[in-house]
């Protein structure tokens, strides 16, 4: 019986499976805590009321220990979750040395990460695993919704997406392959198939970098739109955020609690977001102490001071082109800049998207691709796409992990995926 639906069983004999959190006994009554991945429930063991043989099981029970209940539900206000088991029956599945790693006191992150594999036991990491996994089906159904294909694009692949670092490996006969850093390139390619389609999958960047916000091995969605331009593509960008958020708060309230997360921050998440031109947002941030100079792309820093105080995410559009990467295509109105966006989310989490319009025009593309010192060969089938009925499109990439990060209010990156792979951490 799952601990979540005891409160349809007051009154029967059930028994629930799952791990001990706290034990208390007074010699005459005894107090199991157990959880089951569901929920907790508090079971009470009567001396006078079971086997003796029952009652010696309960000495053997340590944190962690592997456990049966089976008792009576009743219901009772003052227990943790509203119910509780009287217990008639108690059986040790699973013993636990006393030796259990996490103890309830304070550990530096280093030893939890050291001990993912059991950290993720704990009621907060579980939380955050719920909303992850809550984000991840929204993200589902809002494309489904919306009659988006969803497209598996290659890990293995000899073609680079953007300019972060490259994890290579060996291939066969072919020489180097890359691990993707993005979906992008194969999503333009599904796009002409099939109109709207999405990713949905890991991304990898070899990036030298130890900060909070940057993991190895991240997930990405990545959104791809025919005859969609650069305007419909942030109109996207903000639908997906605004029902990620209304969601959340709808359906995974206990877990914000749990996180101790400020749920009145994301109930002013609405649409629409502020759109501020690059070279506005430089000129704000200049005036606001920066010393950020035309062309340079957003560091961490002055992404949060540009966001500063703002209640909603915020899209910064039309980057300088020398910033960004070879595939966005030229804007028009300012050749020095190309028709992009990045969605940068409030309190200080910056950049959770970027997305932009693709560079449609195949001679224009090719010179980007020669000036970025690219090998053109790998890139003819890209080329192809404008080759062969170019046409007005548009996507954008959500980092899973970083949309995790805010929406939960964690401080770094790492919490946000079940065992966080970075410059300095591949086990467990
Ligand atoms: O801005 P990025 O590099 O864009 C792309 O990869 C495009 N191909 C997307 C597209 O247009 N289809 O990455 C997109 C998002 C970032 O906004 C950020 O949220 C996340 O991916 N991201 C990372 N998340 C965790 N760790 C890293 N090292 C990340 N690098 C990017
Ligand atoms: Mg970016």
């Amino acid at each position: 019986m799952p601990i979540r639906r005891l409160g349809q069983h007051v009154g029967e004999v059930v028994t629930v499976r799952g791990w001990v959190t706290h034990l208390r006994s007074s010699g005459k009554v005894a107090f199991v805590v157990a959880r089951d991945g569901h929920g907790s429930v508090q079971a009470v063991l009567v001396k006078a009321d079971v086997t003796p043989e029952t009652w010696d099981v309960f000495a053997r029970l340590t944190q962690e220990s592997a456990v049966a209940l089976t008792g009576t539900v009743r219901a009772d206000a003052r227990a943790p979750g509203g119910f509780e088991l009287q217990l008639r029956d108690l059986t040790l599945t699973g013993p636990s040395p006393v030796d259990y790693p996490i103890q309830p006191k304070e550990h530096g992150v280093d030893f939890l990460l050291d001990h993912r594999h059991l950290w993720l036991r704990s009621a907060r990491q579980a939380a955050i695993l719920r909303v992850r996994s809550e984000i991840e089906q929204g993200i589902h159904d809002f494309f489904y919704a919306r009659d988006f294909v969803r497209v598996d694009t290659p890990i293995l692949t000899a073609a680079i997406g953007e300019r972060s670092g490259l994890f290579s490996t060996a291939y066969f006969d072919e020489g180097e392959a890359y691990l993707a850093q993005t979906g992008q390139l194969y999503g333009e390619a599904a796009a002409a198939a099939l109109g709207r389609i999405y990713t949905f999958g890991p991304t990898f960047r070899a990036e030298k970098s130890k900060t909070r916000r940057h993991l190895a091995e991240f997930w990405m969605i990545e959104p791809e739109v025919a005859f969609a331009d650069s305007a419909d593509n942030m109109r996207l960008q903000e639908s997906l955020v605004v029902e990620l958020v209304a969601r959340v708060l709808d359906r995974r309230r206990p877990e914000l609690e749990e996180l101790e997360r400020d749920a009145g921050a994301l109930e002013r998440v609405v649409a629409p977001f502020p759109r501020i031109e690059y070279t506005d947002a430089v000129r704000t941030l200049q005036s606001r102490g920066s010393n950020i100079t035309w062309g340079d792309d957003l560091g961490a820093e002055d992404e949060a001071l540009l966001v500063a105080g703002a209640e909603r995410p915020v899209f910064v559009c039309n980057y300088p082109k020398e910033a960004k990467a070879f595939y966005m295509k030229e804007n028009p109105a300012d050749p020095r800049t190309v028709l992009c966006d990045d969605c940068l989310a409030p309190e200080g989490y910056g950049e959770i998207i970027g997305g932009s319009q693709r560079e449609d025009d195949h001679d224009k593309l090719e010179q980007r691709i020669r000036a970025e010192g690219l090998p053109l060969d790998a890139y003819q089938w890209y080329l192809d796409l404008r080759r062969y009925g170019t046409f007005v499109h548009s996507g954008f990439g959500l980092g899973l992990e970083r949309t995790i990060a805010w929406i939960c209010g964690l401080q770094h990156l790492r919490e946000a995926i079940p065992f966080p792979r970075m410059m300095n951490r591949l086990r467990p």
